[in-house]
């Protein structure tokens, strides 16, 4: 079962191998949200729920083939440093390709659902003393030293299969608007996405598949603990400057050295995009604006939609603009989030006179 054709590998000519291991990624829901778009005041809105995904996340597009070009490698051990989701897919991935996964994630900062999907899938958890960024320059030792093959998405192969949510996006808008999206609203945290998009996004405009002026403006969205790709862009920087020290509830994004931004910067740049910063209380409305319209997702994913109406009130979106944004990762990566931003649930006694009872209260 090599998925041939399908999700990811119908993109089969724009990646590096003709087929993967798979569990079946990609081909994700493009969703309505009348709602949404009216409240947002935009032409067009559609939700990318890249939370569809077999392990919840965008990271099973770069790991279907990340892996596959690792087991050609005769690799023994695959490893990453996470915020968590990246963790969930490596174990998932490697372990159907019957490969050794070690996993590095900054202690106490991991959504629950995320590592109780890299402990069953069986990867080795080693929980570090301090943050993603950390854990990310340890892992990189390793992979230097030979100790491992690095699935971070430094990792150009997990970019190539990245490049298809872009592909996926630009041919349902075509084909149901007959033109492609003005603007493509995502998550930045390492801005592998933002990298694979904007390459996916050239490599189209070379055949003559998308002409240059139709080209979505990339337009990245951090948490305001961890912004440095936004301080960047703000103050025009030709490099980003390292945050020690972040923090946001969107655990996902938790992220103070953005390592793809010298890809990056040019995307947002040169697609006439921008990236704008929004609050943890930001984030969670948007949570909630995208579970009254029936969207699962988590923190990290809903700053997409806080972005855009940040954008959209400072008039940088404008109304007649047809958006796409992205949601990175399913609510249940992260119960905890969802249960905080959600409603409490209500004791009551067992029995009907008393449910009657406390319902008419
Ligand atoms: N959204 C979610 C849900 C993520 O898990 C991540 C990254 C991002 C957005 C940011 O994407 O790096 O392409 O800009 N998560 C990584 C991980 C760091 O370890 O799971 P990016």
């Amino acid at each position: 079962d090599d998925f041939e054709g399908r999700g990811v590998w119908r993109y089969a000519d724009a990646l590096p191998l003709d087929s993967g291991v798979t569990t079946q990624e990609g081909a994700t829901p493009l969703y309505e949200v009348p709602r949404l778009e009216n409240d947002v005041g935009v032409e067009a809105l559609r939700i990318k729920h890249e939370g569809m995904n077999p392990t919840g996340s965008f990271k099973d597009r770069g790991m279907t083939v990340g892996v596959a070009v690792a087991k050609e490698l005769g690799v023994d051990r695959l490893a990453c440093a996470s915020t968590g989701n990246t963790s969930a897919a490596l174990a998932a991935y490697g372990s159907r390709g019957g490969m050794e996964t070690l996993v590095l994630l900054p202690a106490g900062k991991v959504a629950a659902g995320k590592i109780a999907q890299a402990s069953l899938h069986g990867a080795r958890i080693l929980e570090v003393d301090g943050n993603f960024d950390s854990c990310l320059d340890i892992v990189q030792e390793l992979a230097a030293r030979g100790e491992a093959y690095l699935l971070n998405s430094l990792n150009p192969f997990r970019l190539e299969g990245q490049k298809t949510i872009g592909l996926e996006i630009l041919e349902a808008f075509r084909d149901d608007y007959g033109a492609f999206p003005d603007r493509i609203v995502l998550p930045v945290g390492n801005a592998g996405n933002t990298s694979a998009l904007y390459k996916a996004f050239r490599e189209l405009v070379q055949v003559g598949d998308l002409p240059l002026e139709d080209v979505p403006k990339l337009t990245g969205v951090q948490a305001a603990g961890a912004a440095p790709m936004v301080e960047a862009i703000e103050n025009d920087a030709d490099e980003v400057r390292r945050w020690d020290d972040v923090e946001t509830r969107a655990t996902a994004i938790r992220i103070g050295n953005p390592v793809n931004a010298p890809k990056a910067l040019p995307g947002i740049r040169e697609t006439d995009g921008t990236a704008v910063a929004v609050s943890d209380e930001e984030i969670t409305d948007a949570q909630r604006d995208l579970a009254e319209e029936g969207i699962g997702v988590e923190p990290a994913s809903a700053a997409s939609i806080a972005g855009l109406r940040k954008l959209r009130a400072d008039g940088v979106v404008t109304d007649d603009e047809r958006v796409a944004c992205l949601t990175t990762g399913h609510l249940l990566k992260d119960p905890d989030a969802a249960a905080a931003a959600g409603s409490d649930p209500q004791p009551v006694p067992n029995d009907t006179e008393g449910v009657l009872e406390h319902l008419h209260e």
